[in-house]
């Protein structure tokens, strides 16, 4: 059994490229993965998600777990059976989702009991917990159980959130045991405080991760904020390990994050936006609901190569939009999902080639604020 591993290929000032090897499939890094919380990316069949050059996707263990449960799926041979995509798959560990979806939450040293947005049922998760659900759903990158406060909150919280997230941190690392081929990441917290963060990543690297993640950002914060952070957060990081940023985040908030030596990302932005109308272009955002584009015959992006900017025209998406019409979300979740993979794609290009600040420059070129 092939073991999974990390290969820094370069780097250029503090970004990398690199690859995660994995019995499922290797990772290109810097990753974009797209995010497939209910055993779909939402609109995409996954070859399509595929073809956009994903390597990776993500899974949640709380959405799985309560619809259609850990143990079916595993009796059906498994998430990536289930789901048909073969390729590695990152599962999120459920505590995040539970502080911001569930019902009548209740955190004790143990972990988290609450109800289910779903159905109102009630669950309980512990570190224990989600070893086993991650390990049930056969995830190839698990992720630690953690807890964070939405920012702004009061030091004492933030601090406090951490140590529990920290000894949860232990817990899974002892539940998750040795599993090869499988890899489990811890989770850095402590908000914006450069003290705690140092704490949390020196507790970490002390149980010792096969990679680790940066939690606790984009919660509220604002990019300025969420940059000074990542100015020191990726440094706090073992050199010969991925790291990755959770649930970051517009094109621009990646291209920064990467710039700053993180080497991993997720977010529903490409496939939420999609579905809402908003496609993200080189030349900056589309809203495809507005009136302007019902006669344009021209593409969403004329240097796009994806089928919704090969085949159709920007009068077709807004008619299509309109008419509340399946194809609409499909078709500018396929670009938006094909975009943030070309630039994922331009940025390790670029970082391979040591040209890293031009590729940086010519894509703040590019861009306007606003629609266009
Ligand atoms: N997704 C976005 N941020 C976080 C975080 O801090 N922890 C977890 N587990 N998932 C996240
Ligand atoms: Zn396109």
């Amino acid at each position: 059994m092939p073991r999974f591993g990390f290969t820094l290929h370069a780097t250029d000032g503090t970004a990398r490229t690199g690859t995660i090897a994995t019995p499922r499939g290797e990772i290109r890094t810097p990753a974009f993965m797209p995010v497939g919380t209910a055993a779909t990316v939402k609109g995409m069949l996954p070859e399509s998600v595929r073809a956009t050059g994903a390597d990776i996707l993500l899974g949640n263990t709380y959405h799985l777990m309560l619809r259609p449960g850990a143990e079916r799926i595993e009796r059906l041979g498994g998430l990536h059976r289930f789901m048909n995509w073969e390729r590695p798959i990152l599962t999120d560990s459920g505590g995040f989702q539970v502080m911001s979806l569930a019902d009548l939450r209740k955190l004790t040293e143990e972990g988290v009991t609450f109800r289910s947005h779903i159905d109102g049922s009630r669950h309980t998760l512990t570190p224990e917990r989600s070893m086993e659900i991650q390990r049930a759903l056969g995830s190839d990158i698990v992720m630690a159980f953690d807890e964070c406060p939405a920012l702004p909150a009061d030091r004492d919280r933030i601090a406090g959130s951490m140590r529990l997230s920290m000894r949860w941190a232990r817990r899974s690392r002892d539940a998750f045991g040795d599993r090869p081929g499988h890899a489990l990441f811890g989770i850095v917290q402590g908000g914006l405080e450069r003290d705690l963060r140092t704490d949390s990543a020196e507790a970490l690297r002390e149980i010792g991760f096969d990679g680790y993640a940066i939690g606790g950002l984009a919660v509220g914060e604002g990019q300025a904020a969420m940059f000074d952070c990542l100015d020191y957060a990726p440094g706090l990081l073992p050199q010969d390990r991925p790291r990755y940023l959770m649930g970051v985040g517009k094109p621009d908030d990646i291209v920064g994050a990467v710039a700053r030596g993180v080497d991993m990302m997720d977010c529903v932005l490409p496939s939420r936006s999609g579905r809402t109308g908003q496609a993200w272009t080189r030349r900056g955002q589309v809203n495809i609901k507005n009136a302007r584009h019902a006669d344009d015959p021209r593409p969403l992006d004329e240097d796009c190569t994806c089928p919704a900017c090969r085949g159709y025209s920007r009068a077709y998406l807004h008619h299509v939009f309109r008419a509340g019409e399946m194809i609409s979300g499909m078709l500018l979740t396929w670009h938006n999902l094909h975009y943030y993979q070309q630039i994922m794609a331009g940025m390790r290009e670029a970082i391979a080639a040591g040209r890293f600040d031009e590729w940086q420059a010519a894509f703040h070129a590019l861009r306007a604020e606003g629609d266009i």
